[in-house]
């Protein structure tokens, strides 16, 4: 159930768990629809008998509504199989049509069961004709017949001693304790128990006992020497804490997660060291191109890299949202240098995207929060950032970390380049390092105006953010955290886009939140802000300015002001997102919506 919990963050619209041990002649099974509690309560009413093996899910639907039918596990046949899954199976029409033909029932509309039945079928076959159960050959050729998205786990009463996995394009990782081992969709599931993991390649199987892994391919061949890594966090970092939500905590992590993912990445006169990507200098030297692929904040965070990098290192940097890049014909070449940037690193478009850049003989660099994933796995190279575990859906503490990793490849790039002096490079090194301390002061100071503006416009119906050059991603990123979590129509736009249409939108009393830049900065793009605000504002709309210290041109146009401290533009987007961060989670817990877990969505979309 702990386990279950740490992953309750993925999918959370039913829960289940099936047991096997010594002497039971079928699984033992429970499964509710709704959220872990549910099925707790149920566990506590009725408890399970004792086990040597278990497999539980937390289910975010797919394939079927989410219902008590639906929710895995599910069962074979005879019932002596448990079968629980993550991913799409594409086939599952097909092979269930062949299944009914000879038979077999389905209680559930899931992919799922057809899984499962299938893997009785499969299993009862061995034992016929070997006279004894081998499951983990049985997962084996179930794989080899699926095609789709899929983690599939499963348990036999056969066999008590043992659980079985198969992975493909989904994640699986192993934990290694003592006398006891793990499978899970990311090392939170067993953090508490080890830090000691193993990853799982693209189609592989694995069986594991209490004091054994192997670990083989489709066709039965042993992996060797499967990659082993220690988890760098603490199971405490995934706890609540004091906080009302992990959403509440993760943003007062930002300041921890700037610094930690710059932590070690200098040299005592404040060379940049990216040794830990593994990419020749070299191979550096020659990139002429950057394409970042990515989804959702993910994405916008590729786009403030542009404007860093373009500007750093002047060579292109396109931002493409991972499903779109995929199914283009882009212009890669080898000296083409493909970003993938995801907090889960399992996001299954960002996934395909990487692999679309690779088969046309692009590098790929990926950008990540978690180790042990498929899409660093899967890359030439990774910078990790250090935000630790990020469990509330919307992303918060993931985005400054991106940026802040983004940066670095940029300032790198710049180094090994020479597109500018060691000295400028410095003078940024020493700006970033100050800006956890810039973020502290915006949640130190800003949180109470922020919450009384949140109550202000609880009835708002919808809201426009603004902005321009780097505060345009910052106002994207503004309106899809608002969207996520308060489940308010916001949008985000260009500023300079505002009279090529959406200022039609603009009506008396309509939130714009408006990010403007340091006047200390380029005075044309603080000039062109203000027009703007004051454009809306002069169209009745009700202004909510980001704006920076000690701006008193400012207040002629906006009714509020959230603060941030003085810092150069290109960096700006670390502040600037915290207060909108703080609106959107503020706006949430008034409408007394569940902020860490929204409706619809999971935190990590492992299906395209
Ligand atoms: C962020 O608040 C969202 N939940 C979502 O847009 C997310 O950033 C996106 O799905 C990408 O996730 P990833 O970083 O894990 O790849």
């Amino acid at each position: 159930m702990q386990g279950l919990k740490r992953l309750e963050y993925r999918g959370y619209d039913s829960a289940g768990v099936a047991l096997a041990a010594p002497g039971m002649d079928k699984i033992a099974w429970r499964k509710k629809a709704g959220r872990l509690n549910k099925l707790v309560e149920d566990l506590e009413k009725k408890p399970m008998p004792d086990a040597t093996v278990a497999i539980g899910h937390t289910r975010w639907a797919t394939n079927g509504v989410p219902s008590d039918v639906n929710a895995h596990p599910h069962m074979s046949q005879d019932g002596k199989i448990a079968v629980i899954h993550n991913g799409i199976i594409e086939n599952a029409s097909e092979l269930k049509f062949n299944l009914e033909a000879e038979g077999y029932t389905f209680a559930s509309s899931t992919d799922t069961e057809v899984a499962a039945k299938l893997l009785g079928k499969i299993a009862n076959e061995i034992v016929e004709k070997q006279g004894a159960p081998d499951l983990f050959e049985a997962m084996r050729r179930v794989a080899r017949m699926l095609t789709g998205a899929f983690t599939l786990l499963a348990v036999d009463s056969r066999q008590p001693d043992i659980v079985v996995g198969a992975r493909h394009d989904s994640p699986l990782v192993v934990g290694l304790g003592e006398g006891e081992n793990y499978l899970g969709s990311d090392v939170a599931a067993f953090v508490a128990y080890t830090k000691h993991a193993m990853e799982l390649g693209q189609d592989q199987a694995v069986c594991i006992s209490a004091d054994k892994v192997i670990v083989t391919d489709f066709e039965g061949n042993v992996v060797s020497n499967p990659k082993r890594f220690t988890v760098d966090w603490d199971a405490s970092a995934a706890e609540k804490g004091g906080w009302d939500s992990y959403m509440d905590k993760e943003i007062h992590e930002d300041p921890a997660a700037v610094s930690e993912t710059l932590l070690g990445r200098f040299d005592a006169k404040g060379t940049l060291n990216l040794d830990e990507v593994h990419i020749d200098e070299d191979v550096f030297r020659q990139v002429d191109k950057i394409i970042v692929v990515a989804c959702g904040t993910a994405s916008y965070a590729g786009l403030v890299a542009k404007y860093a990098i373009e500007h750093w290192v002047r060579i292109p940097v396109e931002v493409e949202l991972a499903h779109e890049f995929r199914y283009r014909d882009p212009i890669l070449t080898p000296r083409t240098l493909v970003v993938a940037i995801s907090q889960s690193g399992e996001t299954m478009d960002t996934l395909m995207a990487l692999r679309h850049a690779r088969e046309q003989g692009s590098r790929v660099l990926a950008i990540c929060n978690t180790q042990g994933s498929t899409i660093p796995r899967e890359s030439d190279a990774v910078l990790y950032t250090h935000a630790g575990p990020e469990i509330a859906v919307a992303s918060t503490k993931a985005f400054v970390a991106q940026i802040v990793a983004a940066y670095l490849l940029g300032l790198y790039l710049a180094q090994v380049k020479g597109t500018m002096f060691r000295d400028e490079i410095r003078h940024i090194v020493t700006d970033l390092k100050a800006m956890p301390e810039k973020i502290q002061w915006v949640l130190d100071t800003q949180a109470d105006t922020i919450a009384k503006t949140a109550k202000q416009m609880l009835n708002a119906h919808s809201f426009i953010f603004l902005g321009r050059h780097v505060g345009y991603p910052v106002a994207l990123e503004g309106a899809l955290k608002l969207k996520e979590i308060a489940y308010t129509f916001s949008e985000g736009f260009a500023a300079g886009e505002l009279k090529h249409g959406p200022i039609a939108l603009v009506d008396a009393g309509e939130p714009v939140v408006c990010i403007i830049p340091s006047p200390r900065g380029r005075a044309v793009l603080h000039s062109k802000m203000l027009s703007s605000i004051e454009e809306v504002k002069a169209r009745g709309a009700f202004t909510i300015a980001v704006a920076e210290e000690g701006d008193e041109s400012v207040a002629n146009y906006a009714d509020v002001t959230f603060w941030r401290p003085q810092c150069p533009t290109l960096l700006s987007p670390l502040v600037d997102v915290v207060p909108l961060q703080l609106f959107a989670m503020d706006m949430s817990v008034l409408k007394k919506n569940d902020v860490d877990k929204p409706r619809n969505l999971a935190k990590s979309v492992t299906v395209e």
